[in-house]
Formats: structure tokens, sequence, C-alpha cells
């Protein structure tokens, strides 16, 4: 499938640098996050008196946070499959399959080095703490849209989207969907598209940010095998959780294998990347659907013109575009959680609503 249909980011050299730090995070994410989560509280224990030291062992404290390498090293197993597979950066299968053959991690920054230090001429810059923090939230997605565990809130967000377009466009009638144009912009990991297209629509998810992109271009392209990869999401947190077992929670993926489903000359389905404001400029009209919480991208970033307006606000101006609301369509009080971890001691619930809007064509 293709990645980057309708735009020409891969001649931009600003963006080729945005790409390649985002494949550096994940060449970087286990060294990162063995310091982090492991080697910092070695550390800590190491200045404990015998005594404390002794309390914490009968608890099975010590021997959990050793446990967390291998967790850790199984999560940068699956970043290094994606970087082999990713399609844009210079980054190659090579350098991911050499790191994966090295056990050692001061070993592997070496590698990484002098590997950039050919690739790029200069000395490794290394990944920034925001890239490297993304990549959790990263696996937290995959838990929503493509594990069978995920398919809880899925069936509280995606679902009632796809019983809209069944009921509205049904296969039976005389309903051509493959005419049928379904944008889903932001898709993040592609879910809601893949399930669109799966229903013959011509369906294009829209994404602007590299890791989502690069992640979802190896799940929709390269899992050949249902629940054949395996990772640890829930590892990165040690707070709100109620027992060890819960933290070292595997989670296998694809529930499906999107690329098995979706047949071989399938060109009903596509991902762009790019922002939706530009890539989209030409509004001809339309069906929205939207289901959702109201969370403004740029809230906290005062360098970016952001005005957020609450959900009200927002029903007034969709408006004064020319949507008509249906309201018996729409659903006002629905309410689901995001990225969840079922087992944690913290679980947020948001307000949901389900709006379905009109545009009529000009
Ligand atoms: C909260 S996530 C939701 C992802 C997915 N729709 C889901 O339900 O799991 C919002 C996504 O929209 C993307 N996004 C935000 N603003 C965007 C824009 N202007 N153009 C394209 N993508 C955007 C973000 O990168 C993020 O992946």
């Amino acid at each position: 499938m293709d990645l980057f249909s309708g735009s020409n980011v891969l001649q931009d050299a600003a963006e080729i640098r945005a790409i390649n730090q985002v494949i550096d995070s994940f060449l970087y994410y286990r060294n990162y996050y063995e310091e982090k989560l492991v080697d910092s509280r070695l550390s800590t224990i190491t200045k404990l008196s015998e005594q404390q030291r002794e309390l914490l062992g009968s608890t099975g404290v010590i021997k959990k946070i050793k446990t967390i390498s291998s967790a850790v090293h199984a999560n940068y197993s699956f970043f290094l499959q994606v970087v082999a597979y990713n399609p844009v950066s210079e980054h190659s299968i090579d350098i991911a399959d050499t790191l994966a053959s090295i056990s050692d991690k001061d070993q592997i920054l070496e590698v990484f080095q002098n590997f950039f230090q050919v690739k790029h001429g200069k000395q490794m810059e290394y990944a920034s703490i925001p890239h490297l923090e993304r990549l959790k939230s990263a696996l937290n997605m995959m838990v929503r849209d493509w594990s069978s565990e995920g398919s809880y809130e899925r069936n509280l967000t995606y679902a009632p989207i796809l019983r809209f377009l069944k009921k509205h466009f049904p296969a039976e009638k005389k309903c051509d969907r493959s005419n049928t144009k379904i944008l889903v912009p932001g898709a993040g990991l592609g879910r809601l598209a893949f399930e669109i297209a799966s229903l013959d629509f011509y369906c294009q998810g829209n994404e602007f940010s590299y890791l989502m992109l690069i992640v979802s271009n190896y799940i929709l392209n390269f899992c050949t095998e249902p629940d054949s990869l395996t990772v640890y999401p829930f590892v990165h947190d040690f707070s709100n959780v109620m027992k060890a077992s819960d933290q070292f929670r595997k989670v296998t993926i694809p529930d499906v294998a999107p690329c098995s489903l979706l047949s071989e000359n399938s060109d009903n389905f596509s991902m762009a990347g790019g922002d939706f404001l530009e890539i989209y400029k030409n509004d001809y009209g339309g069906l929205l659907i939207n289901v959702g919480p109201l969370l403004w991208h740029y809230e906290n970033n005062p360098n970016e013109c952001s005005i957020e307006l609450t959900f009200e606000e927002y029903l007034l101006i969709l408006q004064k575009f020319g949507f008509i609301l249906d309201f018996e369509e729409s659903d006002m009080n629905a309410t689901t959680p995001y990225s969840l971890n079922h087992k944690s001691m913290l679980t947020h619930q948001y307000k949901t609503p389900m709006v379905v809007a009109y545009k009529p064509l000009k």
C-alpha cells in the first residue's frame, strides 16, 4: 500500500530529517529504556542499606526490575522489524539485522554510532527524548488498533461508524461502495481505515505523524500472520500497577493480518502522509461522521496558532461551514476509554459524542 500517496515529502530535506529522527528513536529504544527503567533503579538499590535491599529482595522487586530488560528487548525487536521494512529512510534492513543479532546494549550503541558516521558523515545525534517517549504511545495504540484486547475499545468507537456506513450504503442494494470515497483524517495506526476499505469502500487514511505512518506501514503491508508479533506495551509504567504480572503482560498483534485480508490488487485503500488541512484544502461537501473527545493537538504549544473550541462552539462552526446536523443519527451521550490498560489501577473514560452531519454538494 502506498504510504505517501499524493504528497512530495520525500523531496523535502526537512521532512527527510523528521523521518530519520523517528527511525533513530526506534534504533535507540533499547538503550534509552534499559537505562531509564532498569539501570537507574538498580543503581538506586545499590545505595540502599543491606537491610533495605534484603527487604526489597524478599518482595521480588529486584528480580522484577531485572526482568524488565527482556520485555524491553522484545519491544526493541519489534521496532527493528519496523525499521527494516520502512519504505522511506536511508536506514536499511542491514542495520536492523545487525542490531538484532547483538545482545550487549553498549555494543549496540557502538554499531549504531559507526553506522551513523558512515551514512551521514557526522557523529550521531541522540534520538530526542520526546521522540523516544512517543514510542510508548505507539505501543499502546497497537493494543487499541491491532490486538484482540483492543476489540473492546474498537467496538465502542469504530463499530458505530461502521454500522452507520453499512446501513446507509447497503451492500445488497444497488450501491457502488467502491465509488464512495471515505477519508479518515488522523488515522493513527490505520485500523478504522482498514475496516472501511474491507467493506469495499474506497478509503484513504491520512496521518501527519511519521511515527504512526511508519508503524502502520509495517502492520498493514508486512504482517502476514495473525498474532505473529509479541510486544510488552505496559512495561514502561510503574505507577498504578496492581501486580508485577500486569506490567509484564504481553500482547500479540495483529489480531487479523491486514495484508492477507485486503486483496493483492486492491487499490481501494491507501494511507496519505501529511497535514489534513494542507492535503484536502478543497472541500466539496459530503458526509461527516465523528466519534471522539476534544483533544486539541497544539493547546500547550505556544509557537503554534491554536484556538481551542468547546464542543458546543465546534458544532456551531460546523453549521456555519454549511453542515446540517443529523440529530437522529448522532449520539451525544456516548462514552469510551482511549488506549485503555484494563489492568491498570487508573482508567480514563471520555465523553465521545458521535456527530453525523451532511454538507450538500454545491
Ligand atoms: C488521538 S489520535 C487518534 C487516532 C485514531 N483515529 C484512533 O482513533 O485511534 C489523533 C491522530 O491524529 C493525527 N493528527 C492530528 N492532527 C492532524 C492533521 N492536521 N493532519 C493529519 N493528522 C493529524 C495525530 O498524529 C494522531 O495520530
